[in-house]
């Protein structure tokens, strides 16, 4: 009898362990690029902080652009040019400057958050 419980219990298992594979495998391709929980915290300020406040602190202000901190942010949002320069856009300088593009991924984050209305969240 304890044997065939453990025969089950594989059978089981192997079922459970290759569904959830499968069901894995179409989330991965459906969700290569993972937009669903966009937050300026948790999302937006870090890629901010890790491409362009070396430049575009309050203290740095390169340009004349500070994109520290949710408001300054936001500036450049409305005025377009935050999406302008990270899809290196004609007419603007493209950004980060003297660097690769960011990664199209990265830049879907912070269009999503821009679709949003760039919350402060
Ligand atoms: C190595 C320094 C450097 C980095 C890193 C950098 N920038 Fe810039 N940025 C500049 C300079 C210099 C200017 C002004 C000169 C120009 O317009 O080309 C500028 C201008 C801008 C402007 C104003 C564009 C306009 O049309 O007025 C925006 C917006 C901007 N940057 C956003 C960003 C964003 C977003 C990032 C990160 C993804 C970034 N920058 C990274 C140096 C940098």
């Amino acid at each position: 009898m304890k044997k065939i419980w453990i025969l089950c219990l594989g059978i089981a298992l192997t079922a459970v362990s290759s569904c959830y594979y499968d069901v894995e495998e179409e989330l991965y391709l459906d969700t290569a690029c993972d937009t669903l929980d966009v937050t300026f915290s948790a999302v937006v300020q870090p890629i901010i902080a890790d491409n362009c406040l070396n430049c575009h602190s309050s203290a740095a202000n390169f340009g004349g652009v500070t994109l520290e901190g949710h408001n300054n942010l936001k500036t450049y949002v409305e005025n377009g040019k935050l999406l302008g320069v990270i899809r290196h856009e004609t007419g603007f300088p493209p950004m980060p400057q003297g660097a690769p593009q960011l990664v199209e991924c990265t830049i879907q984050k912070i269009e999503k958050w821009v679709q949003e209305g760039a919350p402060n969240n």
